[in-house]
């Protein structure tokens, strides 16, 4: 699989005219491909960029951090792929250096066709494609895990959504899956995983992009479980079910459910995994949805104090508010 580059000068030139505000109206303009929680990921319309989707990450201090950052990010991909036995999309880095002399480093990928990924795919599934589709995830998610036991000093987590996924070879016009059907892992810039229990991902980088007055809260209160919910198996596919709330198909909820549990038993009864509950399901969204909007919020209230009351510089693209329920 070729590792790809990207043209850093072409690079460095969208960094400088980069509006973080609003992305498309930058001097090289970027096309946003989605957005999921903390990220943003793009097309950049330059000669050079096409065919790439890049995730844009300022957090980094100085260059041996994204040095750090890189290396984990690679191995993760190497275990994932080499490994565990996913299926990975082409992918590489960039980095560059602003003139004030910080990094920003950007994961690259091969663009993917919009309707292939997870969540936009689903609007063209009936009720029986949808449920096949979230088995084959499932079984995705089997391998991470069945390595994870077969192994003794490494464990690695993932995190599953229907967004983190894109369906090899779909077509919305006649839409099919079956056994055989494959899927790509997207989403894998938040690499997390464990040498003999230890963390490799340097944890402050996740407080880096929050509002400097909440870091201690995040700290005390949630910095551990965001980092420790994706190494459990139920808890990925209770998140996996809860987002479909969000991508506004609500009514698959109890189906997916009873389709979960029935692979818990059948598929995978050496995981020992306790059946999912629908109302676990639904008090994890409420839960989710309130954390992940409420920070959102905040974020654009830093946002607010930083550029207008402080006059300073804020390097972060931040999602524009998700459709809920
Ligand atoms: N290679 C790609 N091609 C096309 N779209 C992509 C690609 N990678 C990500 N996206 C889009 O961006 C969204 C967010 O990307 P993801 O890697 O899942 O970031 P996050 O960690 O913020 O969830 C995805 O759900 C998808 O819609
Ligand atoms: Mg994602």
């Amino acid at each position: 699989m070729p590792y790809l580059q990207a043209d850093l000068e072409v690079l460095k030139e969208f960094e400088r005219g980069l509006d973080p505000r609003h992305p498309e109206k930058s001097l090289i303009p970027a096309q946003i491909l989605g957005y999921g929680e903390i990220s943003t990921v793009f097309e950049i319309q330059a000669g050079g960029l096409e065919g790439l989707a890049c995730k844009r990450l300022p957090v980094f201090r100085t260059r041996d951090e994204a040095e750090a950052y890189r290396g984990i990010y690679e191995e993760y991909n190497r275990i994932l792929r080499d490994e565990v036995g996913l299926q990975l999309p082409a992918h590489g880095h960039a980095e560059i250096l602003k003139d004030d002399g910080r990094p920003v480093f950007f994961i690259l990928q091969e663009k993917l066709p919009p309707a292939s990924i997870g969540n936009r795919a689903l609007a063209f599934l009936d009720r029986e494609k949808a449920l096949a589709l979230v088995l084959l995830v499932l079984r995705e998610l089997r391998k991470v895990w069945d390595y994870n036991r077969s192994q003794g000093a490494l464990e690695v987590a993932l995190d599953g959504q229907i967004s983190n996924w894109s369906i090899v070879g779909f077509d919305p016009g006649n839409p099919h899956l079956d056994e055989d059907t494959r899927l790509l892992y997207l989403d894998t810039s938040t690499p997390l995983f464990r040498v003999a229990g230890k963390e490799q991902l340097d944890p402050e980088l996740f407080l880096r992009s929050a509002p400097s007055f909440l870091v201690w809260v995040i700290r005390l209160f949630f910095l551990e479980d965001v980092m420790t919910r994706y190494y459990h198996f139920r808890l990925v596919v209770t998140d996996l079910i809860a987002n479909f709330y969000k991508e506004q198909r609500p009514e698959l909820i109890p189906d997916l459910v009873a389709l979960a549990n029935r692979f818990f038993a059948e598929e995978v009864p050496h995981l020992g995994l306790s059946p999912i509950a629908e109302k676990g399901v639904v008090s994890y969204y409420r839960e989710d949805v309130l954390i992940w909007s409420l920070y959102l919020g905040l974020r654009k209230l830093d946002r607010f104090l930083r550029t207008r009351v402080l006059r300073r510089e804020y390097p972060y693209i931040l999602p524009r508010r998700i459709k809920r329920r």
